[in-house]
């Protein structure tokens, strides 16, 4: 089994602040590393350090199988920091950017403009890739920085919070970038405050706040942990809520809750929505919402913490 990136007992302390305190990361070759975790809860912090910007106080970690603290060159050359580490040029085109970092990693002009074609295409700048970049949006630009650390198609990337702030479907097409750069062959560790975005793009999840590890699984795993999804049924006419309550009953295995003139129940998997639909359509019940939703990052800290406490109490 080999692993792209790996870390073991990371802290870091800022003044008063411990960052990070002993956490351990793991991102097997050609996989996606999700890193979950709230605001202020390390993330970046542990992406700066494997990305060799800064020094952890204590622990160890391999990126690519070189050592940050003792190989930073080497591990630089093989990441692909983005925003931070390529630097993007205000007066050139964004087209211009693309072409000459492609050229300064040593791509002939034909392959950088070929690569600066794709990742123009991938971001959604096409039609601005002739325009100088300080023109661009705070989103444009962003997207051109991200743009401009893929140039050299880094086997390791680091993504910190890629889709914080953005609207759904811009939010839709940064999952599609992932998806093509471990298509690609890439290695993503992938930050996000977000479960179903983690849910959607990693392999693996670790969960962190306060700078420790609270969890690390698979996605399923992880949302086994946390009871898994949440079927939620709302009828039109409140008089069939008993009939709604009788179906979702019988789908989930479990008594429903009655709230806000809605049923809602824990279901195993996606499976029983399209069950749903039918059973509620086969009693002739019209309904205002259907819907099958992951639980959030606060329940998911709710169920993990509370755990934690509980363990501590008992030990
Ligand atoms: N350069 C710094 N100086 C002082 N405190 C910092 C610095 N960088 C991060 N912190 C603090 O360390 C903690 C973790 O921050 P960070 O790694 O940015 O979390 P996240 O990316 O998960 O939001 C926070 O309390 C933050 O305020
Ligand atoms: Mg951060």
């Amino acid at each position: 089994m080999s692993f792209s990136i790996r870390a073991e007992g990371l802290r870091k302390r800022f003044g008063d602040t411990q960052a990070l305190d002993g956490v351990d990361l793991a991102a097997r070759q050609g996989s996606v590393l999700g890193v979950l975790g709230p605001n202020g809860a390390g993330k970046t912090t542990a992406v700066r350090i494997l990305a060799t910007l800064i020094k952890a106080d204590e622990g160890t970690a391999l990126v690519n199988g070189h050592d940050v603290a003792r190989e930073p060159g080497r591990v630089r050359e093989s990441i692909g920091l983005t925003g931070q580490y390529a630097s993007v040029d205000e007066l050139l085109t964004g087209e211009q950017n693309l072409v000459m970092i492609g050229q300064l990693l040593d791509l002939g002009g034909r392959q950088a403009r070929a690569r600066a074609k794709e990742l123009l295409e991938w971001f959604d700048l096409a039609e601005a890739a002739s325009r100088p970049a300080k023109t661009y949006s705070g989103g444009m630009r962003r997207r051109l920085d991200l743009a401009a650390g893929l140039v050299g198609r880094p086997s390791v990337i680091f993504l910190d919070e890629p889709t914080t702030g953005l609207d759904p479907s811009k939010r839709e097409d940064m999952w599609g970038v992932v998806r093509s750069l471990v298509h690609d062959g890439s290695t993503v560790l992938l930050t996000t405050q977000y479960l179903d975005e983690a849910d959607a793009l990693a392999d693996e999840i670790t969960v962190i706040d306060h700078g420790r590890v609270i969890a690390h699984d698979t996605p399923d795993g992880l949302k086994h942990v946390v009871g898994g999804q949440t079927l939620t049924i709302r009828p039109l006419d409140p008089s069939r809520l008993d009939d709604v309550a009788a179906i979702v009953g019988e789908l989930a295995g479990a008594r429903p809750e009655i709230h806000n003139r809605a049923v809602s129940a824990p279901v195993p998997g996606d499976e029983v929505l399209g069950e749903a639909v039918a059973r509620i359509a086969a009693a002739g019940i019209a309904v205002t919402e259907l819907s099958l939703h992951l639980p959030s990052l606060d329940e998911v800290f709710f169920t993990l913490t509370g755990r934690t406490a509980a363990l501590q109490e008992a030990a």
